[in-house]
This record gives C-alpha cells, sequence and structure tokens, in this order.
C-alpha cells in the first residue's frame, strides 16, 4: 500500500518518528506517549468526568450563583475543589492535545483508509463533541471569559437558519438571561461528553483490544504532571461576567478558543462555510479516493481445527469462531468478514498451518491471502536461497510497508516480501536455517511501534521471542534471527544492519542443529531496534 498523500505523509511522520526518539530517552519504550495517545485520550476523559462530578456538587446552578459557587471553590476550597476544578481543566486540554496529535499520527501512518474509514469517520464526531462540551465549560463559569465564549459562540450559531429566535439575545442585558437558559448549558456541558463516549465506544468496534489504558507507570506520571500544573498555575476566573457591558481585555485557552478572535472577526457565512468544509474534507478523507482493496483472508476448512489463534491475533476482530459447518470433530470454524479485514495476512502468520515444512503441493494453510499466499512466501523463499552465492547469506523476511528491504537483495542476500511482519509464520524462520537455505535471517518490520497494521510488530517480536504461539523452535540460536525495524533510518541504516548481521553470522560458522545452543549469545539481540 503506498500513501496517498507522501508530500504531507512524509514530512509528518518524519516528526513522529524523531519526536518518538527524543521521548524515547525520557520514557521507557511502553510509556512513550506517542504510542499511548489513545489509551491517554481516555485517562484525561476519565478524569475529566471524575472532577467533574466533584465540582459539580458545589456549583451553583443559576446566573447568579454560579461565579460565586465557582470563586468559593477557587478561593476558599483551593486546595480540594479548587484544585480539582483545574485538574478539569487541565485534563479537558489534556484531552484536545492528544486527539488531535493521535488524529495526526494516524493519518501520518496511513491508518485511515480501506475498512479502516470506521475509525477515522467515527473519530471526527468525537472530535466536535470533545470541542462543544470544552467550549460550553467556559460559559459555566460565567467569568468576563465566559461571557466573550457566550456572546461569539450565540452569535456565530445564530447565522444559522435553525433558530427561530437569534441565541445571542439572551446575553443583551442582565435581565436577558435566565436561569432556565443556563441549565440549559449545564445539560449540554454534561450530556454532550456521555454521547462522546458512546461515539468513542463506536470508535473501537473494529478494534482487537484496543488499547484503552495507558500502561501504569505513564499514567501516574500524566496524572502527577496534571497535580504539578494545578498546583503552579491554578485555573481561575476573570472577574464576574456583567451583560451591561462588553468584556475588555481577556485571556484565552487556546487549547478551546482559540478560533473565537476568527469567528468573531470573519463573516459567519465564511467561517460556516469554512468549518463544514473542513469536517467534509476530514471525514471523506477515507475516501478521497477510495482505496483499491486486496482480496480479503480466505479460510481453508480442509486445514483449520480452530484453534483461534487467528481469532485473538487478528488485529481488526475480522475473524470470528462459529459452529463447524463441515462436521469435523472440532469446536468451532474461523470465519473472516471481510468488511473488517485489511488483509495484513497476521492470521496466516498465526496458523499453526501454515508451515514450510509441509510438502509444497499441500501447503495450503487454515486461513490464507488468495494475493500473498503462504505456498508462493515459501516458493519465493526457496527462489530467493537458489540464488545465493556468498559465504554468509541473510535471508530478509520484509513487510512491504517498510518499503526498503526489496533494495538490499544481492548475492549474499534474499528478499522475500511480506504484507507485514506479522504475516510471517516462526517455522519460516526455522525452514531457512535448518534446511540450509540462509546462515541468518533478519525479519524487516515497518516501523517498531507504529505497524501498519496495529500489532504486527508485536506479535513478531513475542513470536520470536517465544512469547506467544506460534512460537519460534528452540533449536534456532536467537543468534541467527534478527528483528529490524529501519524506522528513519531508512535504507541506509538497513544496510548496515544487514552486514553487522553477516559479519556477526560469519563469526558463527555453519548452523549445526545439535551444537546449535552453544553458540548462543548469553541473552540474545533478537530485537535490533530502529536506532540501536
Ligand atoms: C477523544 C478522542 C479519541 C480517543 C480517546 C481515541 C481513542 C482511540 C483508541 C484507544 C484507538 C485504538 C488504538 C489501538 O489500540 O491501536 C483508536 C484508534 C483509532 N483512532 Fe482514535 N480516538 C479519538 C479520536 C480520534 C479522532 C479525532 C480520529 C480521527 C478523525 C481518530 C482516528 C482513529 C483511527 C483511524 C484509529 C484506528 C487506527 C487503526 O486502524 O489502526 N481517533 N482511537
Ligand atoms: S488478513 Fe489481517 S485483518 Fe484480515 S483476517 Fe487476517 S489478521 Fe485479520
Ligand atoms: S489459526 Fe488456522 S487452524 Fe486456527 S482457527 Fe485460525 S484458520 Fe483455523
Amino acid at each position: 500500500m503506498s500513501d496517498r498523500f507522501p508530500a504531507v505523509t512524509a514530512p509528518l511522520r518524519a516528526i513522529f518518528d524523531e519526536s518518538e526518539r527524543v521521548l524515547s530517552r525520557i520514557f521507557p519504550p511502553r510509556w512513550n506517549p506517542l504510542l499511548n495517545l489513545g489509551a491517554l485520550g481516555f485517562f484525561f476523559y476519565w478524569i475529566v468526568v471524575a472532577s467533574g462530578v466533584y465540582l459539580f456538587v458545589f456549583f451553583g446552578t443559576g446566573v447568579n450563583k454560579a461565579y460565586d459557587s465557582v470563586e468559593y471553590m477557587t478561593r476558599d476550597q483551593w486546595y480540594a475543589a479548587g484544585l480539582m476544578r483545574s485538574f478539569h481543566r487541565y485534563a479537558s486540554d489534556g484531552l484536545v492535545v492528544v486527539m488531535l496529535v493521535h488524529l495526526l499520527r494516524e493519518f501520518s501512518l496511513d491508518r485511515y483508509r480501506g475498512v479502516r474509514w470506521f475509525s477515522w469517520l467515527t473519530g471526527v464526531p468525537a472530535l466536535v463533541l470533545v470541542y462543544i462540551a470544552g467550549v460550553s465549560g467556559y460559559w459555566l463559569v460565567w467569568d468576563k471569559l465566559g461571557q466573550y465564549v457566550a456572546i461569539v459562540t450565540t452569535e456565530w450559531l445564530d447565522h444559522l437558519p435553525f433558530f427561530g429566535q437569534p441565541v445571542a439575545r439572551n446575553f443583551l442585558s442582565p435581565d436577558s438571561l435566565e436561569d432556565r437558559f443556563f441549565t440549559f448549558m449545564i445539560f449540554i456541558h454534561i450530556a454532550i461528553p456521555l454521547i462522546a463516549l458512546i461515539v468513542l465506544w463506536l470508535h473501537l468496534q473494529r478494534i482487537n483490544r484496543p488499547r484503552i489504558d495507558p500502561p501504569r507507570g505513564l499514567a501516574v506520571g500524566a496524572g502527577l504532571a496534571l497535580i504539578a500544573l494545578s498546583i503552579v498555575d491554578p485555573a481561575v476566573s476573570q472577574g464576574r461576567a456583567n451583560l451591561a457591558q462588553v468584556p475588555g481585555a481577556i485571556g484565552l485557552d487556546w487549547f478551546y478558543l482559540g478560533a473565537l478572535p476568527l469567528l468573531e472577526n470573519l463573516p459567519g457565512r465564511a467561517t460556516w462555510s469554512c468549518a463544514v468544509a473542513m469536517l467534509v474534507v476530514v471525514g471523506a478523507a477515507p475516501w478521497l479516493p477510495p482505496l483499491k482493496r486486496p482480496a480479503v483472508a480466505k479460510v481453508d476448512l480442509a486445514n483449520c481445527n480452530g484453534c483461534t489463534r487467528c481469532v485473538s491475533d487478528c488485529p481488526y476482530d475480522a475473524i470470528t469462531m462459529q459452529p463447524r459447518s463441515d462436521g469435523r470433530p472440532f469446536e468451532g470454524e474461523a470465519v473472516v468478514d471481510p468488511g473488517y479485514c485489511v488483509s495484513c495476512g497476521i492470521c496466516a502468520g498465526a496458523c499453526p498451518t501454515s508451515t514450510p515444512f509441509r510438502r509444497m503441493s499441500a501447503l495450503t494453510p487454515g486461513i490464507d491471502l488468495p494475493e500473498r499466499s503462504i505456498a508462493s512466501i515459501r516458493a519465493d523463499a526457496d527462489r530467493e536461497a537458489a540464488r545465493l552465492t556468498d559465504e554468509t547469506r541473510v535471508m530478509i523476511f520484509g513487510c512491504m510497508n517498510a518499503g526498503v528491504a526489496e533494495a538490499c537483495r544481492s548475492n549474499a542476500v534474499g528478499v522475500v516480501s511480506l504484507n507485514c511482519s506479522g504475516h510471517l509464520p516462526p517455522s519460516f524462520v526455522d525452514f531457512v536455517i535448518s534446511r540450509n537455505l540462509a546462515d541468518g535471517v533478519m525479519i524487516v518490520g515497518c516501523a517498531e511501534n507504529s505497524c501498519l497494521n496495529r500489532r504486527g510488530g508485536d506479535w513478531t517480536r513475542d513470536r520470536m521471542e517465544r512469547r506467544r504461539d506460534p512460537c519460534l523452535r528452540k533449536r534456532i540460536p536467537d543468534g541467527r534471527v534478527r528483528l529490524i525495524w529501519p524506522g528513519r533510518r531508512g535504507l541506509a541504516g538497513l544496510r548496515a544492519d544487514v552486514l553487522a548481521f553477516s559479519s556477526e553470522l560469519k563469526s558463527m560458522g555453519a548452523f549445526r542443529p545439535g551444537g546449535a545452543r552453544r553458540v548462543e549469545p548469553v541473552k540474545p539481540n533478537i530485537s535490533g531496534r530502529a536506532d540501536a
């Protein structure tokens, strides 16, 4: 799959790669915030909800009560409700920041097209709802900022032909604003996040085991950062609202209110057209133009024993187990939903019947990709091995999304393309080494923590490090297998890794099944980090 907008996605991806590298110096690998954006979004969401419930207990619902109640919380109860107010504010800011970065990251990784349209499209209303909830929160304080936000947003709404009476009319004078209208705003501020939660639930419907909880350390760190911010720079009000006066100079929260000066100063028709056009373009991005989809995974019942490995490894929940339809004595059979399948091949990599040790004529696994079958991978491996004439031979199994493996082909290096690193059944590594097709195997993925297919990199590492079935057989010394995520190091980096790996293999000598464990390093470096 090639990017649709490389001029935009390539620099964006480079920025993400670089930021990830910098953050990886500060955070342990699993805690890197860029790898946990969706989970951090949920984390901030729950903080906003919990702190909001607490604040509601003290909140005075009414035009004349709201400001005083918020002042009471901020000044008299600064150590509890005041802190909670700041916590609420900064968690909301955190939510909007991670949401926007998450959107950009999914876009840069090209994870929004084809059947992934569903997560993308449901993300758009989530984004709008988070904004509406945030903006409406500023009204409720009913200070000068609240007054400004209320007037600008209602005047903007009044450009729409839906309202019989202008909504901004409510803010003409102190007498025109009724408690009822204020109660309505509170309702909006509570109902919208709840609707957003339903939309977020939908957002994850096509994702297998979505990461919605950040690692504990990251959650604790993010929570402490919010507390520190709340203490150092507590949220305060900006003077009581007074509808008899136009609010003067006020400070804006740029995360939510950055667009308000534009709404205030540009013609309503232009800003509405711009906002709608932006939403339509973002929402329609997965179809601009539609992605040509490869054939989806296909189950061969004669070879499916109902083990469920493909179900648990499929990153997009595309496989379910159904009652057996062929009368064979297995509990169930795998069934692929074509509407969910991204043709990554991870299921074929998980299937115990995808083994190259079977006769070529019988090499039809329980599940396979019609356009890149396990048999064709085996045929390519055989063909590439036959070509290698160098003393030390490396076989690369490369994810085609990485796009660099093919360029390494030489008389010392064979290259076999995969749809994803997770497409490779570990038995292929065993096959290549134990049948002496090459001296070592390199598996080249697209990016270590940013796999196009969400979990391809994770499952490959776990399978090769023997933590996840199907595991690499123990007779293969770890030193003869290397996982590489070229990432931003690109072709030059990969070539350097191949050279280094070849010289290690050379010093190991030929593979001998019985004596293999003797040449194994103490703690083998099975994973080569992109920036190692
Ligand atoms: C409050 C806001 C949001 C939250 C909490 C959130 C959360 C998540 C989570 C937890 C995942 C699963 C990540 C994984 O396990 O791999 C996810 C996936 C995704 N999100 Fe969001 N999201 C939000 C907003 C958005 C927005 C605004 C967009 C874009 C318009 C978006 C686009 C996507 C896409 C395309 C995926 C699927 C990626 C894939 O197919 O691998 N999300 N989101
Ligand atoms: S090809 Fe990928 S998305 Fe499709 S069923 Fe297999 S694992 Fe799931
Ligand atoms: S992994 Fe293979 S054998 Fe197991 S359920 Fe899936 S298709 Fe069937």
